[in-house]
């Protein structure tokens, strides 16, 4: 596996593996790796003849008063997994490589950006459309890599790929979650015991909203009933329960599945989930 720090370097070892017409895969990442980042990097690896992985933590997505300096690190031991996974190329960017001190170019995905998570975190998917930009037009991969459990990344970076023409394929991986339906994520270090014992929660409130939205398809019911789950437990605090489009995160349409997507905070830690359902008839 070889380590590169810098574009100049990245683009050095990647130019000969294109030009021999070898595949690119790309996994963007933020570190603290856990079994979801490692299904992405299987996916790519099973797809693709190179496998090229970031991980960088972009201060971009995060809000003033948000987690930037806590979030987990550990860059060895994440190197040392991307090895054990068969990783080509890790890409690590230190702050300065990736942003001029003087950076003002941004990417931003209009409405699509500014609803749900948008709304409670003012910016993100802006800092996230810039630096997966960035780092597609470094990388220029063939396909990328991204999990289901960031439903609205998901949908923003495929729009962003869409009205922007870049010519990556965007490849979603079903979401990883523990034997008790907590999806996987970096974050949930933050987790006191008895807050992760609650977590599950959140997989059960979606597992009820898709038996309320059911035959019926009522959206409003299923809304509802996955909101009170949650709000029956006195660790969690909801901060949303929606049954929206994929796509759009409008309203759903009929005939298409719906996305439940939830998310809650326990102590310090603010975690989302979300299922993809197919009501009957559709
Ligand atoms: O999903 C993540 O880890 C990040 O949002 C990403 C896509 C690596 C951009 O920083």
């Amino acid at each position: 596996m070889r380590r590169a720090g810098t574009v100049e370097e990245l683009r050095s070892i990647l130019a000969p593996e294109r030009a021999a017409g070898r595949s690119i895969g790309f996994v963007p990442t933020m570190g603290a790796f856990h079994d979801g980042h490692r299904s992405l990097i299987r996916a790519c690896r099973d797809a693709d003849d190179v496998v090229v992985v970031s991980i960088f933590v972009n201060p971009l997505q995060f809000g003033p008063d948000e987690d930037f300096t806590a979030y987990p690190r550990d860059l060895e031991r994440d190197v040392g997994l991307a090895e054990q996974e068969s990783v080509d190329i890790v890409f690590l960017p230190e702050l300065e490589e990736m942003y001029d001190a003087d950076h003002s170019t941004t990417v931003s995905v209009g409405r699509l950006g500014q609803v749900l998570e948008g709304e409670e975190r003012p910016g993100h998917f802006e800092g996230v459309c810039t630096v997966v930009a960035k780092l597609f037009n470094i990388v220029q991969p063939n396909r990328a890599y991204f999990g289901q459990k960031d439903a609205q990344q998901v949908a923003v970076v495929k729009r962003m790929v869409r009205d922007l023409s870049f010519s990556a394929e965007v490849v979603v991986c079903p979401t990883v979650r523990a034997d008790d339906g907590v999806a996987l994520s970096s974050r949930n270090v933050y987790l006191s015991a008895i807050e992760r014992a609650s977590a599950g929660v959140l997989y059960r409130a979606l597992q009820a909203g898709e038996s309320a939205i059911g035959s019926s398809g009522d959206v409003e019911l299923a809304e509802k009933t996955m909101w009170q789950l949650m709000a029956e437990d006195s660790v969690v605090r909801p901060g949303y329960a929606r049954a929206i489009d994929p796509d759009t995160f409008d309203s759903p349409v009929s005939g298409r599945p719906v996305l439940l997507a939830v998310s809650a905070k326990l102590g310090r830690a603010r975690l989302i989930d979300n299922l993809l359902v197919t009501p009957e008839g559709s």
